[in-house]
């Protein structure tokens, strides 16, 4: 029956002034009559619909296809977070191929014998973005079936039976070219059955949060649809990060300047593949530490993770993974905690990298990152500093042009002139003359007329000044896991450098003795000085 109506319609369709529907194709980019409006069309056929229909002779496929179909050797979108499992193209993905691909010339049709002779000697479709290439796995998923199952898998999909009535979708409730394009409808452009200035089109389908970063609101701000340079993710750029730095370069107005500072000593490299294989902690991109899709400006306080990482996963406090990270430390556990990313750039006593075992409130003694610090009587603190407060691991570990270091560019952990990643300088060799600058991490913190006025450990002026030994000879930046430390041995973070402290000969001992307040003694051999033990006391 429909066939027949088709039929009928042909008929009275034939020339291009009886065109009276579907209309808009008349015009459009699809018109590759002799009177079409591009590049693209034929020297003398005046039929319209004849490129892709006839009543005649056509091929078995429904609607009175008039084209040969493209053979199967597509490549097709894949991506570690696909749950959908596109095949090979089918339905009326294969009629749009039919032209699409480059594979077959735009004037071969069932109802002529002779190819139709299409203007300035074009065959097949030109090089450019029409030209999609047999190489899909670029461009939007198709021919799959997008059914309540599916949308079930990914909470940001949604149910295909709450679609609007614009977006069809094929036989067998598959996701077709032809769910946002018609092919007779040039009104919208692109042929889209939906309007996508606001990416109506996308949000239609992907239940994906708008954030109040007014430049992000579009999904083209980072996505195409089309011929992506990335493949997986359908991004903008070849990898993620490339995506993000096409703005965040310095040279679009009112956005920051991150690329700036991955050109420093010390950064937190970014990746060179957009989909990588596990295991995902020796590398970082821009979405390691924020999700691209609900990031958010505003601050909040430490130890809350930072709206701008969005609702980014996480390892917490005691191992286990989480899906939203509440806290920074979270996020930056997932590679510095149980995977260590990197090696210890000090060489300790007592050896440990596992960021989440020194931070934690049972460690021996640590800086306040996970929990309020152990010590209540720490006279060096500076104002704004008190010893129920928490500190960011991005107090410590940020760029050194940020607001935070004292400049005015972009904070965050992204690169810095000082290394590890330190939002101010700190040398940690032996010798190193005593300056504001040469501790000046340490400085931002801790008063330096208090440390070297001695108002805690009685000898700190000695060994800082007079001995050239760095704060790093006998403090670690961290804390001291219990299990691995002592009570005695390692309170107040001390935990000696092993490249610059030995064992005291006459002893045998490498150790520190906490005796009390600002009281105590250590076995060692230091600049050649034996301590079999030396003490302090106020
Ligand atoms: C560039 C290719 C192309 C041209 C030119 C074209 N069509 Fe189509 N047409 C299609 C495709 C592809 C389908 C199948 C759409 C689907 O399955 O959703 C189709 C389907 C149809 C249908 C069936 C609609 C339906 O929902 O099943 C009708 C009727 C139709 N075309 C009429 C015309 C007429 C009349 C013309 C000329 C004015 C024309 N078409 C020109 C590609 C074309
Ligand atoms: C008969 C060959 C043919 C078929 C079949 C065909 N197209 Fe096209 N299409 C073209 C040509 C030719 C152009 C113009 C390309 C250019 O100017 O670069 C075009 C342009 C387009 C454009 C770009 C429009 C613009 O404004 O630039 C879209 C989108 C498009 N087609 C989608 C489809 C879809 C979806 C289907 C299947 C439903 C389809 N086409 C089937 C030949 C075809
Ligand atoms: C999920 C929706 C979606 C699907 C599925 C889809 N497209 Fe598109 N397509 C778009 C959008 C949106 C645009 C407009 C691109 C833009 O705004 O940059 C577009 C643009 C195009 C263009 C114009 C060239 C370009 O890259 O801008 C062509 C040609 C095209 N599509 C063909 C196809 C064909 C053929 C298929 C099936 C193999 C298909 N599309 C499947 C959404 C889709
Ligand atoms: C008709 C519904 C629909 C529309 C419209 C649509 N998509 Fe999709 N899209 C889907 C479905 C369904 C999947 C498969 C999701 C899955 O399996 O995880 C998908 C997959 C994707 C993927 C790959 C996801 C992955 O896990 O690798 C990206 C990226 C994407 N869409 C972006 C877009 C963008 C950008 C737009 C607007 C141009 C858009 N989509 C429009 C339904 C749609
Ligand atoms: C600020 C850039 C940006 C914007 C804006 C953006 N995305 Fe994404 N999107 C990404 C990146 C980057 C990824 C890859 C994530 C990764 O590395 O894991 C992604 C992944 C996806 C995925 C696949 C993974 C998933 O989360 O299911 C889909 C689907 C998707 N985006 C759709 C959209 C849609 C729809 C919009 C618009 C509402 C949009 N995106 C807006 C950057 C963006
Ligand atoms: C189309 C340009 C563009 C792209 C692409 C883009 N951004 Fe942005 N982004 C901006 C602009 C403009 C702002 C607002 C000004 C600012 O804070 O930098 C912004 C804001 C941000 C902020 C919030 C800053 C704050 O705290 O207020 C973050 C974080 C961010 N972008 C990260 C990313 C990441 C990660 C990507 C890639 C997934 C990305 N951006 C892609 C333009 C872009
Ligand atoms: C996805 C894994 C990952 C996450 C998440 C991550 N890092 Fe890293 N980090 C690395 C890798 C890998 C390196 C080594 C440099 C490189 O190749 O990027 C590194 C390097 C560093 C360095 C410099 C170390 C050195 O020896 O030069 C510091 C400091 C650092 N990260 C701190 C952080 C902080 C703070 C966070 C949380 C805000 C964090 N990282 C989150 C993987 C990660
Ligand atoms: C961002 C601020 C900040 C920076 C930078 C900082 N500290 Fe601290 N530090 C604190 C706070 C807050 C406490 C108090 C913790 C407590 O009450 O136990 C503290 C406590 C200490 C303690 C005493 C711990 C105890 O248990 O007795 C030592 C030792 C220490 N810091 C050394 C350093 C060294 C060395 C540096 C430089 C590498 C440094 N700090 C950098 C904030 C900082
Ligand atoms: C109070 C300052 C401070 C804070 C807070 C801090 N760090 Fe560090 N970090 C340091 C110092 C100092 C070093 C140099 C190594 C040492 O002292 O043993 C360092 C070294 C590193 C390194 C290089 C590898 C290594 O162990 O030497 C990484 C990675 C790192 N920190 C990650 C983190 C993470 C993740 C957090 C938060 C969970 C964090 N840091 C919090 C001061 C800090
Ligand atoms: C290791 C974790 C980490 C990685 C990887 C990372 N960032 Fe950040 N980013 C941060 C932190 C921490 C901040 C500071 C947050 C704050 O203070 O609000 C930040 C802040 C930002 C800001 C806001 C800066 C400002 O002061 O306005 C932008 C924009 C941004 N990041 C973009 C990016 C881009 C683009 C990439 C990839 C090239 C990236 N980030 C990679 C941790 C990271
Ligand atoms: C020779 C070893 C040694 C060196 C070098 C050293 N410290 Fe200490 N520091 C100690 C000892 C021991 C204590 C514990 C004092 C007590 O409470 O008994 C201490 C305590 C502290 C405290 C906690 C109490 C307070 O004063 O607020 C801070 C902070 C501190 N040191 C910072 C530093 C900084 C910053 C440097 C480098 C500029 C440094 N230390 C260099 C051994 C050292």
């Amino acid at each position: 029956m429909k066939r027949l109506i088709l039929a009928v319609l042909f008929v009275s369709c034939m020339g291009r002034a009886a065109l009276a529907q579907p209309s808009s194709i008349v015009g459009s980019p699809h018109d590759l009559s002799a009177g079409g409006p591009g590049p693209i069309r034929a020297v003398i056929e005046n039929q319209v619909c004849i490129f892709c229909h006839t009543p005649h002779n056509a091929s078995p496929i429904r609607p009175l296809w008039n084209r040969y179909m493209p053979v199967d050797n597509y490549l097709i979108y894949t991506s570690r977070a696909l749950d959908a499992q596109p095949g090979q193209p089918t339905g009326s993905s294969k009629m749009c191929l039919s032209c699409h691909d480059g594979t077959i010339a735009l004037g071969v049709v069932f109802s002529r014998q002779d190819p139709i002779l299409m203007a300035g000697g074009v065959t097949i479709m030109p090089n450019g973005p029409s030209n999609l290439g047999t190489d899909l796995a670029d461009d939007h998923p198709i021919s799959f079936r997008y059914d309540s199952a599916l949308a079930a898998q990914d909470t940001h999909l949604l149910d295909p039976d709450l679609l609007p009535p614009e977006l069809r979708l094929d036989f067998n409730s598959e996701l077709q070219c032809t769910t946002c394009h018609d092919a007779h409808d040039d009104s919208r452009g692109n042929f889209l059955t939906m309007e996508n200035f606001d990416s109506q089109l996308c949000m239609a389908c992907h239940q994906i949060s708008t954030t109040t970063i007014t430049d992000h609101t579009s999904c083209n701000a980072c996505h195409q649809p089309h011929s992506s340079p990335s493949g997986p993710y359908l991004l903008r750029g070849m990898t993620v990060s490339e995506t993000c730095l096409s703005c965040h370069d310095g040279n679009t107005q009112g956005a920051a300047n991150i690329a700036g500072d991955l050109n420093k000593l010390s950064i937190h490299e970014t990746y060179s593949q957009v989909d990588p294989p596990d295991p995902q902690y020796t590398h970082t991109s821009c979405t390691s530490c924020h999700d691209p899709h609900t990031m958010d400006p505003g601050t909040a306080s430490a130890p809350f993770v930072h709206p701008n990482f969005g609702d980014i996963d996480g390892i917490n406090a005691s191992g286990s993974q989480v899906a939203i990270a509440s806290y920074e430390y979270e996020v930056c556990f997932k590679c510095h905690g149980d995977q260590q990313a990197v090696p210890p750039t000090v060489q300790r006593l007592i050896p440990d990298n596992n960021a989440r075992l020194q931070f934690s409130p049972g460690a021996i003694s640590y800086h306040p990152v996970e929990a309020p610090g152990k010590n209540s009587d720490v006279p060096s603190l500076r104002p704004g500093w008190t010893t129920s407060s928490y500190v960011l691991c991005s107090d410590c570990h940020s760029s050194n042009s940020g607001t935070n270091g004292g400049g005015t560019g972009p904070n965050g952990v992204h690169g810095s002139d000082y290394s590890p990643l330190f939002v101010a300088n700190y040398e940690t060799a032996d010798y190193t003359s005593e300056s504001a600058f040469a501790y000046a991490l340490c400085y931002r913190c801790h008063d330096r007329n208090s440390i070297l006025g001695d108002e805690s450990f009685s000898e700190h002026k000695k060994h800082i000044q007079k001995e050239d030994a760095s704060c790093s000879a006998c403090h670690t930046g961290h804390g001291i896991p219990s299990g691995q430390g002592t009570l005695t041995g390692n309170s107040h973070l001390i935990n000696f450098d092993t490249s610059i402290v030995f064992p005291d000969p006459d002893t045998g001992r490498l150790e520190f003795r906490d005796t009390g307040r600002f009281r105590g003694e250590c076995y060692l051999e230091c600049h050649g000085e034996k301590h079999s033990p030396e003490d302090y006391k106020p």
